[in-house]
């Protein structure tokens, strides 16, 4: 298995997801209307396929190997641009589901933090992920040793099979082309 070419297929769907959360936020800021469960399962998405699921692999299996391995520009790229940027994004939806909350025991003002947190969540990670596919990934293929990238490889496989068995690809896929029917 190519784990980089998965790894950039997985941007793909996290993309699409952004724009459904997009949309959503456009239906707060002119219909002013909040669908509760859609927004619950937008952060089922991010937290369950773009988190554990993707920058899991990235964390464990990449970036982890970039800094050990290649050093130097590759340490400071990983651990003070991906690796913040993966916990921004934590952030951004910790935020956004407690302003959730907020709204739906009356606080109308907090509308305001559900559009801001979910578009910055949105910005931030569509530009993380343009510059995972055309620096970051680039880079640690130019760099890493075919015997790392093989082992890489192994792990992803192996990881993608036992997250297949439960079903979690399937799953959150089908959640997306659901949302996009409704919100595109
Ligand atoms: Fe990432
Ligand atoms: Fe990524």
């Amino acid at each position: 298995m190519d784990s980089i070419e998965l790894m950039v297929n997985e941007h793909t769907y996290i993309k699409r997801m952004l724009e459904v959360v997009r949309k959503a936020s456009l239906k707060v800021l002119f219909l002013d209307k909040i669908d509760y469960e859609d927004f619950a399962r937008m952060i089922d998405f991010v937290r369950k396929y773009a988190d554990v699921h993707h920058h899991g692999k990235e964390e464990k299996l990449l970036f982890n190997r970039m800094v050990s391995e290649i050093g130097g520009a590759a340490e400071k790229l990983v651990n003070n641009g991906m690796l913040v940027e993966h916990d921004m994004g934590r952030f951004f939806i910790q935020e956004l589901e407690q302003a959730l909350e907020k709204v739906k025991n009356g606080d109308n003002e907090a509308k305001l933090d559900v559009i801001a947190n979910a578009i910055s969540y949105e910005n931030l990670l569509n530009r993380h992920i343009d510059k995972e596919d055309k620096v970051v990934y680039a880079f640690a293929k130019r760099a890493l040793s075919k015997y790392t990238m093989d082992i890489i490889d192994k792990e992803c496989e192996d990881f993608e099979k036992e997250m297949s068995d439960k079903g979690i690809q399937k799953k959150y896929i089908l959640l997306l082309e659901e949302l996009e029917n409704k919100y595109l």
